[in-house]
């Protein structure tokens, strides 16, 4: 007995010790700054980062409004909030990315009850096997959908709050450093061919990090300042998909080391839609709340063409 314990202390401590090291090296939203009559939109805000991030922004005292697939599931989530946060002013919205109708009446309604949208934060987003072709309602393959496109129609619409407000605004991309692994295909942006179903996970997320910097370009002179970031490795239900039971035995002690709860994963998010250092960056890529340097090699003619490319196909769902 003695002995046991004269090895399984130590080894408890040592692996303590080496979490806390890691998480020390994660960075952390210090600022203070309150969202008082400031109003933001979070995506996917029912669970995971989302969830965090949404949590954070209310108890800074933002109205935030939740878009969430599930709308009972988001009032739920609202009426946890207020449970845990008195007075905090959440608004449950139902917005399913996978489908342009849904987006455009999620937006007329936003932009109906709000003059003005302060922080938007883009964090919806799915992941699935690549084996299986899977497609939105609109018969975009659902990487490219949802985490991409989804959030590219719904920020162009709701660019009018956005630059409407008396100080400037923020939209922040939740993409992924897995970007450094996609590929933009031009000729088959919808993945139709099976030789390109690759990573449709990280060509999403590139093509984020893209609409990124395209959008900072086209919104300079309108009040509004665009972040990319990554928020690291995070336990979430993310990867519920890929994912099977026994892959947990791996997984539990890689975790332990390597991955962060939803709120440490919501903090570059969070710096990133409140950071006062920030206020006269747009376009840049964050990590571990600071900058990041991405692998990635971006083309300017790729950019452009990936931004018109991605208005024609919406176009042509939307019969325009
Ligand atoms: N976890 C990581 O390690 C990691 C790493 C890098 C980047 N990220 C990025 O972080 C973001 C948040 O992911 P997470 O890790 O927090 O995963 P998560 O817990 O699965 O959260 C994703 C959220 O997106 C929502 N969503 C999915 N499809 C949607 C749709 N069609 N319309 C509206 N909402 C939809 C989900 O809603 P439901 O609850 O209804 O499914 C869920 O609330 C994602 O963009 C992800 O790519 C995560
Ligand atoms: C909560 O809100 C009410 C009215 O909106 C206000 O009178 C009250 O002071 C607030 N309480 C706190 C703790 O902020
Ligand atoms: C901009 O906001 C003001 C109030 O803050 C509102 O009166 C005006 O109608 C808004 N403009 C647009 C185009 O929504
Ligand atoms: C941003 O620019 C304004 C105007 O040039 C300047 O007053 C302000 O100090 C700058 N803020 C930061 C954080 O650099
Ligand atoms: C973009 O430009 C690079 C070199 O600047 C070139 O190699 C590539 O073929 C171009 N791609 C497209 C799609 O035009």
């Amino acid at each position: 007995m003695g002995h046991l314990a004269y090895y399984f202390l130590p080894t408890i401590l040592l692996l303590a010790l080496i979490r806390k090291y890691r998480e020390s090296k994660w960075g952390k939203c210090t600022n203070a700054v309150q969202l008082n009559g400031k109003t933001a939109i979070v995506t996917g805000a029912n669970s995971g980062i989302g969830l965090e991030i949404a949590k954070e922004l209310a108890a800074r005292k933002a109205q935030v409004i939740l878009a969430c697939r599930t709308l009972d599931k988001a009032k739920e989530t609202c009426i946890v909030i207020q449970q845990n946060q008195n007075n905090a002013s959440v608004i449950p919205m139902e917005l399913d990315l996978s489908c342009l109708k849904s987006i455009e009446q999620f937006a007329e309604d936003v932009k109906k009850n709000h003059k003005e949208i302060h922080i938007l934060i883009n964090n919806a987003g799915v992941s699935y096997p690549n084996s299986r072709r899977i497609e939105t309602i609109d018969n975009f393959e659902i990487h490219f959908g949802v985490n991409y496109l989804g959030h590219f129609h719904l920020t162009n619409l709701l660019l009018e709050p956005l630059s409407n407000t008396s100080g400037k605004s923020r939209v922040v991309v939740v993409a992924s450093s897995l970007h450094e692994r996609g590929e933009i295909r031009l000729d088959d942006l919808n993945s139709l061919q099976v030789s390109h179903r690759a990573n449709l996970y990280a060509n999403s997320k590139l093509a984020n990090v893209y609409f990124a910097q395209q959008l900072a370009q086209k919104t300079k002179d309108m009040n509004i300042n665009v972040y990319a970031c990554c928020p690291g490795w995070v336990y979430t239900g993310l990867f519920r998909h890929t994912i099977k039971w026994y892959h947990f035995f791996v997984i539990t002690p890689v975790a332990f080391f390597f991955m962060r709860s939803a709120r440490q994963g919501a903090q570059t998010p969070i710096y990133c839609a409140t950071e006062p250092d920030l206020e006269n960056e747009t376009g840049l890529l964050y990590r571990d709340c600071k900058h990041y340097n991405s692998k990635a090699i971006f083309y300017d003619n790729i950019s452009t063409k990936l931004w018109i490319e991605t208005e024609n196909m919406i176009n042509r769902v939307l019969n325009r």
